[in-house]
C-alpha cells in the first residue's frame, strides 16, 4: 500500500514562478555592446514579451544601461512598451496592420515597411498631422520568402519612397534564414543579395543611416554582417546559439548568463511499492520501492508533455528524474535517491545550482524544438519575479 504525506504547507499562491534576473540581462547587453563597440547600434529584440521574460521590465532595465532601440513584432507590443514608460526608439519589425498607421505616428514608432499600401497609409496619416518627417525602415526579402519587398520590386519602390513627401528612409534591413551556419549556401546567397540591395539604394542616391541584417547568431558568428545596426534577441537572454561552420570556431563573445530560471516547490510526497503505476496512462511503473514528489507545474504552464519520463529537475543540488506523464498542472519526480526531500523544498525546472544545471537548451533537445519556443511557451499563468543579482 502506498502511504502519502499530506500537503502541510501554507502558501499564499501556487508556488510556481519564473525568476528574471535583470542584472544578468544588463550584463549580457554590456557584453554585446563591448563586442560591437561603437561600430553598430544595438536594436534589442524584445518581441513576444521579451521572449517570455516580460517586455516592459526588460526594456526598462536595458534602457538603464544605455539601450536606445528596441525591436518588437507589432504595434500592440510597441504601445505596451510606451505605456510602460519606454521612451527610446521602437522598431515594429513585422510592420503595422491596416488601420494602425495613426497609432504608429501617435506613439512615435518606427515601422518596417515593404509595400505601396503601407507607404500610402503612412503618408496619408502624416498629412493629417503637423508636418514632421516619418522615419521608416525598408524590409527586403533576400531569400527567406517571408515578409519583405522582393528584390526585383526594389527600384520601383524606391521611386515611390522618393515621392512620399513626409516619409524618410532611415533604415534598410533583411533577415537571415540560416544564421547559425553562415557558411551555408543560402546564407551566403542572402548576404550577397543584401549587398546588391545596398547598391540599388546607392544608385537611387539613398544611404540610410541604419543598415541591418544580423540577429544573435550572425552577431556572434560574422563581423561582416553587422553593418550599422544589429538586432540580437536570444543573445541578450543568455541563450546558447547552436552555431555551425566557421562561426562556431570563431565566435567571439564572452560567456553570457541565462536570464530566466523557472522554479516550483514540492507539494506532496508519496511512497510507492514495486510495480505501481504513476500518472495518466500509467506508462511508468516503479521497479523498486520509490518515493515520488509531486510538483505543481504542467503543460498548462508551458512545461512540455514531451518531457514525460525524459526530463529532470534539480532538488537540493541533485538531479531528480521526471517519472510518468506530465499533466496539465502536475509533474511527478522520483526522489528516492534524495532521502532528505521534503514538502516545500524548492525545485529548479530551468536554472543552475552549484553542481547542477538545466538550461533551456536541454528542454529544447528533449522536446525536439528550439530554445526560443521553450522561452516563448512559458505561459502567463507563471508569474515572473524580477531580481537583480
Ligand atoms: C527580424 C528579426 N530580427 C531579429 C530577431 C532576433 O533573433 P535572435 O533572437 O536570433 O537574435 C528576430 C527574431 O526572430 C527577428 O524576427
Amino acid at each position: 500500500m502506498a502511504s502519502s504525506t499530506e500537503l502541510a504547507i501554507h502558501m499564499s499562491a501556487r508556488p510556481t514562478w519564473a525568476e528574471v534576473n535583470l542584472a544578468a540581462l544588463q550584463r549580457n547587453y554590456q557584453a554585446v555592446r563591448e563586442l560591437v563597440s561603437s561600430e553598430a547600434t544595438i536594436c534589442c529584440v524584445v518581441k513576444c514579451d521579451a521572449y517570455g521574460h516580460g517586455s516592459v521590465e526588460c526594456a526598462r532595465a536595458l534602457q538603464e544601461v544605455g539601450a536606445t532601440w528596441f525591436g518588437v513584432t507589432s504595434t500592440e507590443e510597441a504601445v505596451k512598451l510606451r505605456r510602460g514608460g519606454v521612451r527610446t526608439r521602437i522598431m515594429v519589425m513585422t510592420g503595422f496592420w491596416r488601420g494602425e498607421e495613426d497609432e504608429v505616428l501617435d506613439s512615435d514608432l518606427t515601422p518596417a515597411i515593404w509595400s505601396t499600401e503601407q507607404l500610402q497609409a503612412l503618408q496619408r496619416a502624416a498629412e493629417r498631422r503637423p508636418k514632421r518627417p516619418v522615419p521608416v525602415h525598408v524590409k527586403v526579402d533576400t531569400g527567406m520568402s517571408r515578409l519583405g519587398l522582393p528584390m526585383a520590386e526594389l527600384p520601383g519602390f524606391l521611386e515611390q519612397l522618393r515621392n512620399a513627401e513626409d516619409i524618410v528612409v532611415e533604415g534598410v534591413f533583411s533577415h537571415l534564414a540560416s544564421s547559425e551556419n553562415l557558411d551555408a549556401e543560402d546564407a551566403q546567397w542572402q548576404i550577397m543579395c543584401f549587398d546588391d540591395v545596398l547598391k540599388t539604394f546607392a544608385e537611387h542616391g539613398m544611404t540610410p543611416k541604419f543598415v541591418h541584417l544580423a540577429n544573435s547568431a550572425a552577431v556572434v558568428g560574422r563581423h561582416d554582417t553587422w553593418h550599422s545596426m544589429i538586432r540580437p534577441g536570444l543573445l541578450l537572454y543568455g541563450g546558447c546559439l547552436p552555431l555551425e561552420g566557421k562561426a562556431a570556431a570563431e565566435q567571439c563573445i564572452p560567456s553570457l548568463t541565462p536570464v530566466l530560471s523557472w522554479k516550483t516547490r514540492v507539494i506532496a510526497l508519496k511512497d510507492l511499492e514495486v510495480g505501481q503505476a504513476v500518472g495518466y496512462g500509467g506508462n511508468y511503473k516503479t521497479t523498486r520501492p520509490t518515493r515520488i514528489a509531486i510538483i505543481p507545474v504542467g503543460y498548462g504552464d508551458g512545461f512540455s508533455r514531451h518531457l514525460s519520463n525524459k526530463g529532470r529537475v534539480i532538488l537540493r543540488d541533485q538531479y531528480a528524474p521526471i517519472v510518468g506523464n506530465v499533466s496539465m498542472d502536475l509533474v511527478t519526480i522520483d526522489v528516492t535517491d534524495i532521502p532528505d526531500a521534503s514538502i516545500g523544498d524548492e525545485i529548479i525546472l530551468i536554472g543552475r545550482t552549484e553542481h547542477c544545471r538545466i538550461d533551456v537548451e536541454e528542454h529544447a533537445l528533449h522536446t525536439q524544438t528550439i530554445p526560443y519556443e521553450i522561452l516563448c511557451g512559458l505561459s502567463p499563468r507563471v508569474p515572473r519575479k524580477y531580481v537583480d543579482e
